[in-house]
């Protein structure tokens, strides 16, 4: 099928990422959130980087402005009747994925293909709460999303050949990098990453180092990008912890579990860069 039209419900970190990513390849944005002033603020966030585009030479103004005309953000699910393609980006929950996937079914045309962006939930799980699981994939992006350029194209147990067909091509309009996987816990990306970042946590306290110390280990020794702690709050304290707790459920591996340090974290609201605190202190906004 075409892609005009993108539905993203859920403009959180990754939900704005995956809407700016669209509306600069063209596409059509529908943004929902629950509050028009979450709605505002995640346009303003994606208006925001454009224009630091704008001013590092690496769009035009005219580009940027058409790009932010593109993304229309609402707080009606309704408002999503006419896209071709709606992807997920709500709260890592499977019952209230599965309550939203229930409500797409009933608002989108029969042919629109509705994705998850988990990641770490089951899609085949999220997509039985539908009477039309064959249209139901995984489209999983990575943190930041207009940054990263992987999209894990999932395909769940009853997804059909043309779901997974029109994912792929929105993956390469997009401009990101596809890498096609089945339903497994974590994917591909997550399965590895997930209990690698936790070993990390525990080396924190095992080796007796600093998150400052650990980060630059990681990054001078081993070549990584960002150091652990820093990416834990980058993702988020809460989902990390969240997907540590899912594929533990499902795959019962001792690293896979989240440390307490973590957990406690967690608990306390210290959720990383976007509660303004976790391993590192940050500046809202
Ligand atoms: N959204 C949009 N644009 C952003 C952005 C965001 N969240 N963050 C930064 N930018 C833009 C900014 O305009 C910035 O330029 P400016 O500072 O001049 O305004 C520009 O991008 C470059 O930003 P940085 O200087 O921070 O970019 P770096 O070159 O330092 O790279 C990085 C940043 C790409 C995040 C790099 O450090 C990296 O690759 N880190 C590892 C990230 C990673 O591993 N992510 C995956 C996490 S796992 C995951 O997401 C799965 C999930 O399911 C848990």
């Amino acid at each position: 099928m075409d892609v005009a039209r993108i539905g993203v419900v859920g403009l959180g970190a990754m939900g704005s990422g995956i809407a700016q990513v669209a509306i600069e390849a063209g596409f059509d944005v529908v943004g929902r959130e629950v509050t028009a002033q979450l709605g505002d603020a995640a346009a303003g966030r994606v208006a925001h980087f454009l224009t630091r585009k704008v001013e590092k030479g690496q769009r035009t103004q005219d580009e940027r402005d058409g790009a932010v005309a593109r993304l229309r953000t609402t707080t009606d699910l309704d408002d999503l009747a006419d896209c071709d393609l709606v992807i997920e980006a709500i709260v890592e929950e499977l019952g209230a994925k599965r309550e939203l996937f229930g409500r797409l079914e009933e608002i989108c045309r029969p042919d629109a293909v509705l994705a998850t962006n988990t990641s770490a939930l089951s899609v085949t799980e999220i997509a039985a709460a539908t009477s039309s699981p064959e249209r139901i994939v995984g489209l999983h992006f990575f943190n930041p999303a207009p940054l990263m350029p992987l999209v894990e194209v999932v395909r769940a147990e009853l997804s059909s050949d043309e779901a997974v067909a029109t994912a792929l091509a929105v993956v390469e309009r997009l401009g990101k990098v596809a890498v096609p996987c089945h339903d497994t816990p974590g994917f591909v990306v997550n399965r590895i990453l997930i209990p690698l970042l936790n070993d990390c946590v525990r080396v924190l306290d095992e080796a007796r180092v600093t998150p400052e110390a650990l980060d630059a280990a990681m990054t001078n020794g081993a070549g990584w990008p960002m150091g652990p702690c820093r990416l834990v709050d980058l993702v988020g304290v809460d989902v990390h912890v969240h997907a540590s707790e899912a594929l533990y459920e499902k795959l019962r591996e001792p690293r896979m579990a989240p440390p307490p340090r973590l957990v406690a974290m967690r608990n306390a609201g210290l959720h990383g860069r976007k509660s303004g605190r976790g391993f590192y202190t940050y500046e809202r906004g």
